[in-house]
């Protein structure tokens, strides 16, 4: 018999308010992404500009904060001027080796954001493009009228500047797929360049940079140009199909759950050792259970293996448990990571599959719904001990408690990976085991490999319901994803209680919650 799995949450200190941004998108001029995902003129499903307003409906319900476009990799040979004003320029796409009718521009991008209610992020070519041509595309969207390119976009229609507050430089240049791939010198001396120039166009722009979580590239890079920035972007796909053909089975993709704290940690000491802890953060802003099907070759079978991704039975709960394992670790790391984007949000592995009849809400897309719908304002400490699921390397159970922003409703997560088994858990709040009968929603599925598809949209979907804990004990269902909202009889204020010498707040016992006076 395997060891009992304990949850501990402290309400001993008070949580961390972490930036909703972590619950962000990235869309990229990729496959159906663009064309024939969010955007499809004269479809009967579109709006007058073109916009499937099923799609943005859905997008909604994930309550997006941020959306990153246009790349990823197609941004490296990108030319923004070509995608703006009325006369269209098409352009080859040398990084997925097809046409881009440059119909989806800067102007779509922002009018979408607007839609779905989401703040833009522009990530910029750092390939081919140049410090100038990155600057003047901030000048073109945040400048007022009065200069070339904001004169420019007012003769496009939009006299007001478009406001764009997240910018990034570049995408992946340390990579040799990338096209105008760097040497971590030549990176380091480019983003201290363009970002000055970026800045000098709209000093309040929170800007990031391609990184990753690696000493040689990273360090040159934030001792030349950390100054400037806001964010470093890594990026993560953990079963890679570049690698590997077929998507890995539940215990190898759902053993992959700890990868993102160790890139998370790696990065963190990078930017702790250059001094710069709390003024530079984290953006994950390409995330993502598995990699994208894209092999490199420009002939009709490479082009068409793209079609692969759009195979819906291979997201299954393995890809929900790994995206809310994966959100945990940045919460828990909330104090370094400052976005996260989902990568990409529609079509080719995203939690939404858009077809020419509708849409399909993969299992990921409810673990994102519940997370942002669900979750406190601030997370809290918790402590997970549980026994490694059987081959596969990683705790059975993981855990996440967030309390909202008057202290009084604590929301718990508890994903059991254990793929056809319950697991019994023991939850403790403040020391005190939890018990009582909770309102909880709940995310497994008939089985460990069940997926949505076209004509079964709701094979899995959250189940709203009641979570028992008796003398802190509650059963979670097999590969599953469960919160769990108890509302505490009045607020707690962590702070002013440990000051208050009364060490622990509010605690759960036998007669309920009391203020713990020892
Ligand atoms: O496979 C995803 C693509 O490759 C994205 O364009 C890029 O940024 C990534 O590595």
């Amino acid at each position: 018999m395997s060891a009992k799995s304990i949850v501990d949450v402290s309400l001993a200190q008070p949580g961390l308010t972490y930036s909703r941004d972590l619950f962000g998108h990235f869309i990229e001029h990729f496959h159906r992404q663009i064309y024939g995902g969010i955007y499809e003129p004269g479809s009967p499903l579109s709006d007058e500009r073109g916009f499937r307003l099923d799609v943005i409906e859905a997008m909604r319900e994930l309550k997006p904060t941020v959306v990153r476009w246009p790349g990823g990799c197609f941004v490296s040979s990108y030319h923004w001027v070509d995608g703006v004003g009325p006369e269209r320029t098409p352009h080859y796409d040398k990084a997925w080796r097809v046409f881009d009718p440059n119909t989806f521009g800067t102007h779509e991008f922002i009018d979408w954001c607007e839609a779905i209610g989401a703040a833009p992020f522009i990530c910029t070519n750092a390939g081919t493009g140049t410090a100038e041509e990155m600057s003047d595309w901030v000048e073109y969207c945040n400048l007022p009228s009065g200069s070339r390119w904001s004169n420019l976009r007012e003769a496009n229609g939009r006299p007001d500047p478009l406001g764009v507050p997240f910018w990034s430089i570049g995408n992946e240049n340390y990579g040799d797929w990338e096209i105008g791939a760097k040497t971590s010198e030549e990176w380091a001396v480019l983003v201290r360049e363009s970002a000055k120039m970026m800045r000098r166009v709209d000093g309040s722009i929170k800007l990031a940079t391609a990184a990753r979580a690696d000493l040689d590239w990273t360090l040159p890079l934030l001792q030349a140009a950390g100054k400037y920035l806001d964010l470093v972007s890594i990026h993560g796909y953990w079963d890679k199909l570049d690698t590997v053909d077929e998507p890995s089975p539940y215990l190898t993709a759902v053993g992959a759950s700890l990868g993102p704290q160790e890139d998370i940690q790696r990065t963190a000491d990078i930017i702790g050792a250059v001094g710069l802890a709390g003024k530079v953060g984290i953006a994950f802003d390409e995330w993502n259970l598995r990699g994208w099907h894209h092999p490199w070759g420009n002939d009709e079978v490479s082009i068409a293996a793209r079609d692969r991704n759009d195979d819906n039975s291979t997201y299954t709960m393995a890809d929900a448990l790994f995206s809310a394992s994966f959100l945990n670790s940045c919460l828990r790391r909330a104090d370094v990571v400052k976005m996260a984007n989902i990568a990409p949000n529609v079509n080719t592995r995203g939690p939404l599959f858009v077809h020419p009849d509708g849409i399909v809400k993969r299992t990921t897309f409810h673990v994102m719904s519940m997370y942002a719908n669900l979750l406190g304002s601030k997370v809290l400490d918790t402590h997970a001990n549980a026994p490694e699921l059987g081959g596969a390397g990683v705790p059975v159970i993981d855990s996440l408690a967030t309390i909202d922003e008057s202290n009084s409703r604590l929301t718990l997560v508890l994903v059991n990976r254990e793929p056809e088994s319950s697991t019994t858990c023991e939850v403790r709040i403040a020391g005190h085991d939890l018990d009582g009968v909770f309102d909880a929603t709940v995310l497994d599925g008939p089985d460990k490999d069940a997926y949505n598809d076209i004509d079964r949209p709701d094979a899995v979907v959250p189940r709203k319901g009641k979570a028992q804990f008796k003398n802190g004990l509650v059963e979670l269902p097999p590969h599953s994803v469960s919160i769990v909202e108890v509302d505490l009889p009045i607020s707690y204020t962590a702070g002013a209680v440990v000051a208050d010498a009364r060490v622990g707040g509010w605690s759960l016992s036998p007669k309920g919650w009391e203020r713990r006076t020892n």
